[in-house]
């Protein structure tokens, strides 16, 4: 069923009960419409709030800052500005944005569930996005952010509440979101206190609950470590089309937990690291190490290699030098590039355009940059050209090849 409004406005709506808080009026003409928005949530990394904020104020300084917890921040609508329900600002540090339909409150989850669900009445929902705030900074006492238990369970109940009301159709079922979809979204705060929003998918991330990836692989299944997922999950993000037998370069290889992803994609790889790189990894057939730093990295290996990755522990201007001297090569044929930014304090945040800008420079037309949920305190960086370098011809196959989403940039 996608259109659970065709039973009309439900008495119990939340949004009639007058406890929700942040949205306008509904169009007396079009009661099914979803309420003009008056604030857009945002979640984020715990810590990363204040990088946030300084990007919101320099990229769209119309909007007013609302309510903030950590991981979790508000903004109020400019008054009398109407944003498309799939309005994604592209912000660095957002890892979810949806506008705002209100909070409730509540000591149980069955309790939270039943009443969560009346929020279905405010909109032809395709789909439904459960996550929790994240808790804690990443690595804080081994916490890493992601779904979580406590997600997957207001889910269930939120879906079992929506089955009650709807029957068995679409909207109660978990399925993925494509783009396009226009999704609830209920995001946990805390125990007694859940947020409802909602946001149209256009982009890759905006399809994943609360902008989390989720791989299907788990660490204690002989992953080598957890730089397997952070690459896996830029490579979802960037939707990089790497292609099996691609030969690809990955600076700072060791202990080897990204090239298993690579390998694993069928790629081949030429890891580059002074440090020792795992056993699985340094007999894999497809995989051969240097045992160097980036700028030693002789031409001819350049030459090869159609993807760059790198994952240095150096500053960000240190690896930003190292991948120059390698991506704007004159014999360079590199078609995209993954580069990891540590950032030594949040205020280095504020550098990232002239990081990016110094990257298309390179002769890159698709920039742009990601706090990843698998991420610390760094940011991805994704560089893609639109063709190789090379003919004209090949730039039209190329092209041919590319999904339209990396064409049009995701968020
Ligand atoms: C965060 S670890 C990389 C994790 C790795 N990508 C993986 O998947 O397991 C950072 C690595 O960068 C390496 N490194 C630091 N400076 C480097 C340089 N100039 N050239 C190459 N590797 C470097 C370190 O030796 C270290 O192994």
């Amino acid at each position: 069923m996608r259109s659970p409004n065709s039973r009309g406005f439900d008495r119990a709506s939340p949004y009639r009960g007058g406890q929700m808080t942040d949205f306008g009026g509904v169009s007396s003409a079009n009661p099914f419409q979803l309420p003009a928005p008056r604030f857009i949530f945002m979640t984020t990394q715990v810590g990363a709030e204040r990088a946030l904020k300084a990007e919101m104020s320099r990229r769209f300084s119309e909007f007013r800052f609302a309510f903030s917890q950590p991981g979790f921040i508000t903004y109020k609508v400019p008054p009398g500005r109407r944003y498309p329900e799939d309005f994604d600002p592209g912000l660095v540090f957002a890892r979810s944005v949806g506008f705002s339909l209100g909070k409730i409150e509540g000591t149980a989850p069955e309790e939270l569930a039943k009443r969560g669900a009346d929020f279905v009445s405010l909109g032809s929902f395709d789909r439904l996005h459960v996550w929790q705030r994240d808790a804690h900074p990443p690595g804080y006492r081994g916490y890493e952010p992601g779904p979580t238990p406590e997600a997957a369970l207001a889910e269930e109940l939120l879906r079992n509440s929506l089955r009650a009301r709807l029957g068995d159709g679409d909207f109660a079922q978990a399925r993925p979101t494509r783009i396009g979809d226009l999704v609830l979204n209920c995001i946990l705060l805390n125990e007694r206190t859940w947020w409802f929003g909602y946001h149209r998918a256009k982009t890759v991330t905006s399809c994943w609950p609360g902008g989390l990836w989720k791989s299907p692989r788990v660490l204690d299944e002989g992953v080598i470590s957890r730089a397997y997922f952070k690459l896996e999950e830029a490579v979802a993000w960037a939707a990089l089309p790497l292609r099996e037998g691609d030969p690809c370069l990955e600076l700072g290889c060791a202990p080897g937990g990204a090239a298993q992803y690579l390998l694993d994609r069928g790629l081949h790889v030429v890891g580059v690291d002074p440090a020792l790189v795992d056993e699985r990894i340094a007999s894999h057939g497809q995989f051969r190490h240097l045992r160097m730093r980036a700028h030693e990295v002789p031409h001819r290996e350049v030459r090869r290699a159609r993807w760059l990755f790198a994952d240095m522990n150096v500053a960000p201007p240190v690896a930003l030098r190292a991948m120059e001297s390698i991506a704007a090569a004159r014999n360079a044929r590199i078609r995209g590039i993954l580069l990891n930014l540590k950032l030594a304090d949040w205020d280095q945040a504020e550098k990232i355009p002239q990081w990016l800008d110094r990257m298309r420079s390179w002769g890159f037309s698709s920039v742009r940059a990601r706090q990843l949920h698998h991420h610390r305190q760094e940011i991805c960086v994704a560089a893609l050209r639109r063709s190789p370098v090379g003919t004209a011809r090949n730039s039209r196959s190329q092209r041919r090849h590319l999904p339209r989403s990396t064409i049009s940039p995701p968020g």
